[in-house]
């Protein structure tokens, strides 16, 4: 058991790894930070009793595994071989039984569970999930001892910072007795917003006091290019950093080889959204994370304007390859209907 939980902490050490974005890490992007390099990527967070209402779905015209919503279709989680060994599906929860049903649903496709316990929204904290369950060590233990003797993937989750440092310590102690193969920790508190600086410092005293690897968070404002991945995890004393925002703004920064310019960026992430018949409302608004200041520039407000993949794709001149990739998936789905007829 103990040969075991340390080779499921190897995964987590020394790592660069894209954190887990609503809307943004979806397949497409997932796959991009995969091609530029990551060594892991989380999946947006799901809150497990939208997984628990889906199903399993082999998709063959797309060459995925789906997880959609029983009554309107609505994708809640593909994936694809390719991804398997770097994606972390990321899950909210209040519920030791929810998540453990959850997580024997998708083991057998990603690389591990994360349990999303910073997330400061209303809608996380009604529901007493996210930074709610930080102050609840019962609830915390019960959840994560429970995922870590259920399942066969490692188990993480992702917190905020509390407080006080004594408080802070005393909460990573006790997730660290639950087994967890490692622990991401954004250095802010609940109260703090993504424009107050993060608390490297306190990051360093969690990684003195746990031998599970810490993965240091929070550092986008501090990192504009790829050398910049390596300062924060020196400045932070941490085993491994994730990176949110500035994975989102331009994902070539995970290249050691250094920035591709950012219309390759958005172009290969329009290509897998199309391959990927990723949703219009997600691609949109990553893309429009990407080019931030350039939606004020006259292609930017044509971006701006657009209420379909395919125009979108219009404008970064991909309207063939998404004619023939149309082409394809209808056409799979044809022949799809006809062996099923048969
Ligand atoms: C986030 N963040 C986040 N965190 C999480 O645990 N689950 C999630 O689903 C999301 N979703 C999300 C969406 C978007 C658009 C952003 C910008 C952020 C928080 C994120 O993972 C990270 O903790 C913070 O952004 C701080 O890291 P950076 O941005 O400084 O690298």
């Amino acid at each position: 058991m103990e040969v075991q939980k340390c080779n499921m902490s190897d995964q987590y050490r020394g790592k660069v790894i894209v954190a887990p974005m609503v809307r943004v890490c979806t397949l497409p992007f997932r796959l991009l930070t995969v091609d530029y390099g990551t060594d892991l990527v989380y999946t947006e967070e799901t809150v497990d009793y939208k997984m628990l209402r889906s199903i399993k779905r082999q998709n063959d015209v797309l060459g995925t595994v789906d997880f959609i919503d029983k009554s309107d279709g609505t994708v809640f989680f593909r994936t694809c071989e390719r991804e398997r060994s770097k994606v972390i599906f990321q899950i909210g929860t209040n519920d030791a039984q929810r998540a453990l049903k959850v997580g024997k649903m998708v083991e057998p496709y990603v690389a591990g569970l994360d349990v999303n316990m910073g997330c400061p929204k209303e809608f996380s904290l009604k529901g007493g999930m996210g930074a709610a369950l930080l102050t609840q060590p019962d609830k915390i233990k019960s959840i994560l001892t429970t995922l870590v003797q259920g399942l066969t993937i490692p188990v993480t989750c992702k917190i905020r910072i509390l407080d006080s440092l004594p408080e802070t310590l005393e909460l990573c102690k006790l997730i660290e007795e639950c087994g967890v193969a490692a622990i991401g920790v954004h250095g802010r508190t609940r109260q703090e917003r993504p424009r107050h600086p993060n608390h490297n410092d306190v990051i360093r005293e969690i990684a003195k006091v746990l031998t599970i690897p810490v993965i240091a968070n929070g550092g986008s404002r501090e990192i504009s290019r790829h050398d910049d991945i390596k300062k924060f995890q020196q400045d932070t004393g941490a085993s491994s950093v994730m990176i949110a925002r500035a994975a989102m703004w331009n994902c070539s920064i995970l290249r050691p080889e250094g920035f591709l310019p950012l219309d390759t960026v958005i172009e290969q992430y329009l290509r897998y959204c199309i391959q990927y018949d990723n949703p219009f409302t997600y691609s949109k608004y990553t893309v429009q994370n990407m080019l931030r200041e350039l939606q004020d520039t006259p292609r930017g407000k044509a971006f701006l304007e657009t209420q379909t993949l395919q125009e979108i794709s219009i404008i970064w001149g991909l309207e063939d390859y998404f004619k023939t990739q149309l082409a394809k998936q209808n056409e799979g789905r044809k022949s799809l209907n006809f062996e099923m007829s048969e």
